[in-house]
Order: C-alpha cells, then structure tokens, then sequence
C-alpha cells in the first residue's frame, strides 16, 4: 500500500502566517484608530465546520478583530458554507445575495467565503461571475492561510480567490477563539476517504489525515484547564485516526491516553463508520470512565441493496451485530443515527427496512435527511425516478416511528437519577436550567444559575418526547 505523507505543516509555514498576522495587524490599526475593527462569522453545517470557525477567529481575533452579532455592522464578514446537502448551498447564495444592499451602505466592508462549498470549483466560479462584491473566497485547504488572505485583500485591488486543493498539511499551533468554555470541540483527524456514493466531503475535504496524539493531548489539557467538562473529538471517521501517522497509534489508544488525564470531564466523539467501529473502540469506551455512554453510528439505511449502492461496506447484519455488542459491554448506551431516505432507486419496500432497523434499535434520537444529490459524486449520476414530494412522505412516517421510539425512551426515565452537565439557563422559563446527560438527552430542571457549567444529579420527574423534566438531588 502507498505510504501517506505525514501531515504536519512546516513550522516555516505557521510563522509565515504569524508574520501576516502582525502585517494584517499593522494596516488594520491604521485603518480604525479610534475603534477596534469587528467582524461577523456565521457557520453553516456540522460541528467540524464550526471546529474550524474556532480557529478562523482565533486568526481573526490575533489580527486585531472583536467579533459582533450580525453582518450589518461587521468590517469583515465571514460565511464558513457546507456542501453536503442542496439546501445548506441554497441558504448560503441566499444570505450572501442578502449583503448586497449591506455592502452598498458600507462599500469598505470586506465579504469573505470559504470553506466546503467553496472548495467545489463549480461554486467558486458562479461566485466570480455572479457575486461581484464578494472579496474573498478560499477552500478547506486554506483555512489557515486567512492572514494572509486577509493581507491580501487589505492592501490591493483585486479580489482574491484560493480554491486550490493541497497535500492538506495539519497547522499546530496557531491561536483559536473558543465560542464556549464548557464544552469544546476537538478535532483529531480530517477529510475522508470512504466515497460514500451519495457524499460530497471526501471531494471538498481531501484524504483522511491525523493530527499527532501529542497536539491533541497539549490541546486537551489546556481546554480542561480552561473548564472544559465536555470535548467532543471530531473527525469525519473517527475510527480512522492514526492512519499515517509515523507513531503507532489508533483511535482505541487515543481515547484511553484522554480518559487518563486529570480532570472531572466528558468524551464524547463523532462520527463513527460502522464499517471500521472495531470490538476493540467498542470495549476502550467500556473501559474509559469519561467517555459518554453514546454512541454516534450513523446507519443511512437498513436494507441491504441500497447500503451497497451507498457504497458504505457493511450489512444490516453487521451493524445490528455491532449494536448487540456495543450493549453486551455497556448496557446503558444511548444510540443515536443518521439516515437517508430517498436515495436514488430506493423502493418503498427498501425503506421499510430501515423504518424496521429503526424499531429494532431503539434509537435515542436521529438525524434524517432527503437525499440530495451532489455533482461529482457517483450517486448523483444513478436514476431517481421517486418523486421529492414521495420520498418527504416516507420521511413523515420515519419521524413518527422515532417519536413513538423517543417518547417510550425518555417515559422510561420516570424516576431515575442522572449525572448532568448543565449547560445553560432555559429560555422559556426563568430559575430553570437546560443539561444534558451522559446518554444525550436534555433534560430541564428548577436550578440557581451559578451550576452552569458543573455536573448536577437530576431526577426525571415527567418526560416529553425529546425532553425530560426533572429536579435537582441535593
Ligand atoms: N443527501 C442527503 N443526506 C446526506 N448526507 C450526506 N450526504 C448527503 C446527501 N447527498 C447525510 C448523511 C451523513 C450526514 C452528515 O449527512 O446522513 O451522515
Ligand atoms: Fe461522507 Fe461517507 Fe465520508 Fe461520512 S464516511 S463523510 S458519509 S463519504
């Protein structure tokens, strides 16, 4: 087999990007002496995108900007956009067209996209042609590289564009702007090379890379010293981390080396692929007393043909014989799943195969989508002959079994005790608080505002369909 590259960035590389930032730095001080210049980030899609964000503002904040609410009174404004689905893209063109009119009261505003859907070349080229005000589009490739980027577009005429695809070499060291203390985002590993037929990531996102244990350690143990209770690891096949790697290392080892630090916290991880989610993660979670009592397994469908057709590499045998383990060795865990209905081909019979995997696993939630299709990828080619309005019926019926599923679920809480990270205030209701237990249930209770932030016992007192009630246990 080919060897992969390492895929650690050149430390010349970083400090070059340390030097932009002081050069960015230098004209923005220039240019808003008497006020800091702000900016606006949105993002869009999953928590990878919103990992990156972290770490465009922490660029961002390192070049002198303080971030604000909302794009109307932004100097920079930044879109991180997501390719996965048609209606992310959709929603992207949409709020981008909507800052014409802005830019025209504020023409010195600076318009920046990037991110998966601007890695499609297809994108980049609509948004030069048609979106004339954007100054700067750049792809998952460059996210690093927004110093000098942002240099760029400072100090000349031209817009700039930098879409290119490269080796994808891990950045370390660079600074990040958390958008929350408690719980934090973790990236281990990034891109993709399963090509699940309907994807769009492994295109936008590149081969699958790791970062070396130790920056994910220092990481780590710098969010828990800043009150982390919560990492989340992400990758978009977590399973998949170490490959390449020069250390001999794999995810299993990575969770035990985390659950070893010092600290009162949780891990939770996605996503998993069912196809590489091993006996032996099976058992490190088991064994790891900080990892959450959840598993991410997105499953897509439950019939045969069609998970061939996605190209994901496992039955519905596989999985459910995953799951039973997975329950063999910890009785308590609470699944939860992706699924596609839709996808091209896929008959009313085949969908009930998924709706009767759904029953038989008893999720504790799930994210369902309509098939998309995504240019490039090969599903995207195959015929679709079920019309949307059919395949929105199918989906209809799947989320009333998984209210039906939900709604037995948390009844079965009734009078039990969790151990709850408590996350915020509820908005609703003054004197409440909003957690979530190990298993990922959130769950409401009557609480002074100072426990934001700790782990509470809550018991449930009464249960609505995806929210439990309860009160706090002295
Ligand atoms: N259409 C619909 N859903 C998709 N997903 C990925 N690609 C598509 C697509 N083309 C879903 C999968 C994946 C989740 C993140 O998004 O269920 O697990
Ligand atoms: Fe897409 Fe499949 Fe990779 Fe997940 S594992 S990002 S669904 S190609």
């Amino acid at each position: 087999m080919e060897q992969r590259k390492i895929s650690a960035m050149p430390p010349a590389e970083v400090e070059k990007q340390k030097e932009y930032i002081n050069l960015a730095r230098t004209v923005l001080s220039a240019r808003f002496s008497d006020r800091a210049p702000k900016a606006f980030v949105h993002t869009y899609g999953c928590q990878g995108n919103v990992a990156d964000s972290e770490r465009m503002k922490g660029l961002l904040q390192a070049c002198g900007y303080v971030f604000c609410d909302s794009a109307e009174e932004a100097d920079f404004v930044l879109f991180n956009t997501c390719a996965v689905r048609e209606h992310a893209e959709d929603r992207v063109f949409g709020n981008c067209g909507a800052l014409k009119p802005v830019k025209e009261k504020n023409p010195d505003m600076i318009i920046a996209l990037c991110g998966c859907m601007m890695q499609q070349q297809h994108v980049a080229e609509r948004i030069k042609k048609s979106y004339p005000f954007v100054n700067l589009v750049f792809g998952t490739f460059a996210f690093h590289r927004l110093p000098e980027l942002l240099y760029k577009v400072l100090t000349g005429r031209k817009r700039v564009f930098a879409t290119e695809e490269t080796d994808g070499a891990i950045a370390e060291g660079l600074p990040v702007f958390r958008d929350r203390d408690v719980k934090a985002w973790l990236p281990v590993m990034y891109g993709c090379d399963n090509f699940c037929s309907y994807c769009i990531v492994p295109y936008v996102r590149g081969r699958e890379r790791s970062r070396k244990s130790e920056a994910i350690l220092s990481e780590a143990k710098e969010l828990i010293a800043g009150g982390a209770k919560e990492i989340t690891l992400l990758g978009q096949n977590v399973n998949s981390y170490g490959k390449g790697l020069a250390e001999d290392i794999d995810f299993p080892r990575l969770l035990r080396k985390l659950n070893a630090l010092e600290g009162d916290f949780i891990i939770r991880f996605m996503t998993s692929h069912p196809k590489d989610c091993t006996k032996e993660l099976l058992d490190a979670m088991a064994e790891c007393k900080k990892c959450a009592r959840h598993l991410h397994l997105p499953v897509q469908s439950g019939n045969n043909r069609i998970l061939k057709e996605m190209n994901r590499r496992y039955t519905r045998e596989h999985y459910i014989s995953l799951i039973e383990y997975a329950r063999s060795v910890m009785p308590d865990l609470s699944l939860t799943t992706d699924i596609i209905t839709g996808f091209p081909g896929e008959t009313y019979e085949e969908f009930c195969d998924t709706v009767s995997l759904v029953r038989e696993i008893n999720y504790t939630s799930m994210f369902t989508f309509i098939y998309s299709p995504r240019k490039g990828t090969k599903a995207a080619t195959m015929p679709d002959p079920v019309p949307y309005a059919e395949k929105s019926k199918w989906m209809r019926e799947l989320l009333a079994v998984q209210e039906e599923i939900a709604a037995k679920r948390t009844a079965s809480m009734i009078g039990q005790t969790y151990r709850v990270l408590v996350e915020d205030e509820t908005r609703e209701k003054d004197g409440y608080l909003t957690g979530r237990t190990q298993g990922n249930v959130n769950i409401d209770f009557a609480g002074d505002k100072s426990l934001v932030g700790t782990f509470c016992d809550v018991k449930v007192t009464s249960a609505g369909n995806w929210v439990v009630h309860g009160e706090l246990v002295q």
